[in-house]
């Protein structure tokens, strides 16, 4: 295969040499120096790195550059666009979704498919769209909270004794 592929980044054309065992993840952080994002267990278990191709989410540290070629890949340096946040990204700080901030990216985008896909989701949707971004440190309310207050919606009244959360 071979080497040399063009791949679109955060709406960039970059024509990149790859190595044939490359990941996506590493080249991001160690050769383009794109950093923000993350580097957790790479085993694809985590979530921390992932990013999204072609519109839809996918984790970095799984994926080789080299599929990459022709492909659209946004990262959270890709997220902000013309010098604004994206509304997820001001809910994230307005709503306190934000601690030591090594999940953030990741869940971020996640969320950010979800809401280009279903503008108006359900606390369930909400949950099963970020699944797979492992949080330490928040319990997901407030991650929550502000992905659904992105799409102009709060979380439902908590449900009482024995019975499940109302659907939002
Ligand atoms: S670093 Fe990719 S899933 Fe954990
Ligand atoms: S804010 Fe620390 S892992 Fe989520």
């Amino acid at each position: 295969m071979d080497k040399t592929v063009r791949i679109n980044i955060n709406r960039e054309s970059y024509e990149l040499e790859l190595e044939p065992n490359q990941t996506l993840l590493d080249l991001l952080r160690e050769q383009l120096g794109m950093t923000g994002t993350k580097k957790g267990c790479e085993i694809g278990a985590c979530g921390a790195c992932t990013v999204i191709i072609d519109g839809e989410p996918a984790l970095s540290c799984m994926t080789l550059a080299l599929r990459c070629r022709g492909k659209e890949v946004i990262t959270i340096e890709g997220m902000a666009e013309n010098g604004r946040l994206h509304p997820l990204q001001e809910m994230a700080i307005e709503h306190g979704a934000v601690q030591c901030g090594y999940c953030t990216p990741g869940w971020l985008l996640s969320a950010k498919v979800l809401l280009d896909n279903n503008p108006s989701p359900t606390l369930d949707e909400v949950r099963s769209a970020i699944s797979g971004n492992i949080c330490r440190c928040t319990g997901y309310q407030k991650i929550e909270e502000s992905i659904l207050a992105a799409a102009g919606r709060s979380l439902p009244a908590p449900a009482p004794e024995g019975e499940s959360s109302p659907r939002v």
